[in-house]
């Protein structure tokens, strides 16, 4: 017949013991033997995969068999509770109840069970006494295949095979309580089929599986005429706990891919700057309450950092009054040592505004990930250290909807791609969005956006529209990594961390 079946050498060791007596069935011992396969695991195996291609069939037979109880091993040694009575019956003198409880054959608690096994022998009790009825031979009898019964149970150190029990005996010791207990144990049986039987021996012949291909091996002649053992992918392996980025490192590549994937190049910067670029270039007001203390962590060393005087004019001129703009400023006196005061950056913009005052005329797409520091109480959402994803596309007519369908393709790369903007406000754009990624049913608020002001650009030399946006990454990664609290990013939990997907 032709081979459609595929068999491991287990299985064809068995298959061939079984076609040497193909009439009889095989019990899992009889098969050890003849192969002499040790592990009985194997035989089981084998004979499943035989039973899978119906080359054998097999016949699993529970059996049960009985050993002795706690009070099954007391009978055997001190004699069966009324087989003691039997005998005190018929020696005493004095059968009466009360004359039972004061001699110590039996204990105190057995006697109510005892009584009852003497009244269904047959023994009653007249006026309080015992009295055996004539037929004592008949009950002798009785007692004598009980107690046998019990031997032979107690014979066997494994126990005694049910079918090999008088069931009547076995169903009234079932119902007393700790004579006896049962173990079940299943027997298997294997028998060739007709499919089996035609099987030719020639494919029966067992083939080296080699599970390892080693160096050595690939240095001899060996693995030539053997055979590979298949991987099974389905198998569940257990996961290697090797080095991995951290989840949050993982991220910032992948959105650094993607805004690469769109066109825009990468820029960077540091974490000191003036309060003058990251907030008066961006036409801040000098009042504005995010500059205060609370807000802002200004340093005392540099407590100043020199900047172009010809850029704080230009500056003091735009805050006062609007400069060349056309618009009419913020009033009030501008002052350049607040300008030249030394903060850690509270925001990428910073990045992006010089990034335009160096390069203000040329169409660029532009984009930076990077930390920003504000004075903020640690919470649930809040850290005073975070990342912000920031970009600008600056480039002739440049325009809102643009804006909108860049944010709208960055989010749904990342995948999510529901995307909404409202209106917001900051004071260097003009409009100002608020964009808002729907998350397990709801909008949550990701970041800012909008197109820079005259105010902002203009003293710059910078002549194209400017769109903007900045956002917030660890909110981002609480959505990608299911968190409902922003510190689990950074408390280093190793098995919050080892549990992490690769992103
Ligand atoms: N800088 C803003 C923030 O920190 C975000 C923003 C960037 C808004 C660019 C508009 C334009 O929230």
């Amino acid at each position: 017949m032709s081979m459609a079946v595929e068999l491991n050498n287990p299985e064809k060791r068995i298959l061939r013991v079984m076609q040497s007596d193909s009439n009889r069935d095989w019990t899992v011992s009889e098969l050890c033997g003849m192969t002499e396969f040790e592990d009985q695991a194997i035989i089981v195996g084998a004979g499943q995969g035989l039973v899978e291609q119906e080359l054998v069939k097999g016949t699993e037979v529970r059996k049960s068999y009985w050993k002795l109880g706690k009070e099954g091993e007391k009978a055997n040694s001190q004699g069966l509770l009324e087989i003691k009575l039997w005998g005190w019956v018929l020696s005493s003198e004095d059968t009466s109840m009360d004359s039972l409880q004061s001699v110590s054959i039996v204990e105190k608690h057995e006697i109510g069970i005892g009584v009852g096994l003497l009244k269904s022998l047959g023994v009653s009790l007249v006026n309080g006494c015992f009295v055996a009825p004539e037929n004592k031979e008949g009950i002798n009898s009785i007692l004598n295949e009980r107690r046998e019964f019990l031997k032979k149970i107690g014979s066997s150190e494994e126990g005694v095979i049910e079918t090999d029990l008088d069931m009547e005996l076995l169903n009234h010791f079932k119902n007393r309580k700790g004579l006896l207990v049962s173990l079940e144990d299943i027997i298997r049986t294997w028998v060739i089929t007709n499919k089996g039987k035609e099987i030719n021996p020639k494919h029966l012949e067992e083939k080296t599986m080699i599970a390892d291909i080693t160096p050595e091996l690939l240095q001899g002649d060996s693995w030539k005429n053997a055979e590979f053992k298949p991987y099974d992918v389905s198998l569940k392996s257990a996961t290697p706990l090797t080095g991995k980025p951290h989840p949050m490192q993982s991220l910032i590549e992948r959105i650094r891919s993607i805004f690469l994937e769109m066109g825009f190049t990468e820029i960077d910067g540091n974490y000191v700057q003036t309060a003058g670029w990251n907030m008066d270039a961006l036409f801040i007001p000098q009042d504005h309450p995010a500059r205060e203390m609370q807000d802002t962590f200004y340093l005392s060393k540099p407590e100043s950092i020199p900047i172009d005087d010809e850029r704080l004019d230009q500056w003091k001129a735009i805050h006062e009054h609007g400069g060349d703009t056309g618009s009419i400023g913020w009033g009030g006196e501008f002052s350049k040592d607040v300008a030249k005061r030394g903060l850690l950056r509270t925001h990428t913009t910073v990045n992006t505004i010089k990034y335009i005052s160096e390069n203000p005329n040329k169409p660029c797409r532009v984009f930076g990930i990077g930390r920003v520091f504000r004075n903020e109480s640690i919470d649930r959402t809040h850290l005073p250290e975070f990342h912000q994803i920031e970009g600008i596309i600056m480039e002739p007519g440049a325009n809102l909807p643009m804006l909108v369908t860049t944010l709208k393709t960055f989010y749904e790369k990342m995948g999510y791609p529901e995307v909404r903007v409202r209106p917001a406000y900051f004071p260097y754009t003009e409009p100002s969005l608020e964009v808002e990624v729907k998350w397990r049913g709801q909008w949550l608020e990701l970041g800012g956006a909008g197109i820079f002001r005259p105010e902002v650009t203009e003293p710059l030399g910078c002549s194209s529209p400017v769109l903007a946006w900045g956002m917030g990454l660890e909110r981002l990664a609480m959505l990608v990594l299911g968190l409902d609290d922003i510190r689990q990013l950074y408390i280093s939990d190793l098995e919050w961390l080892k549990s992490q997907p690769v992103l």
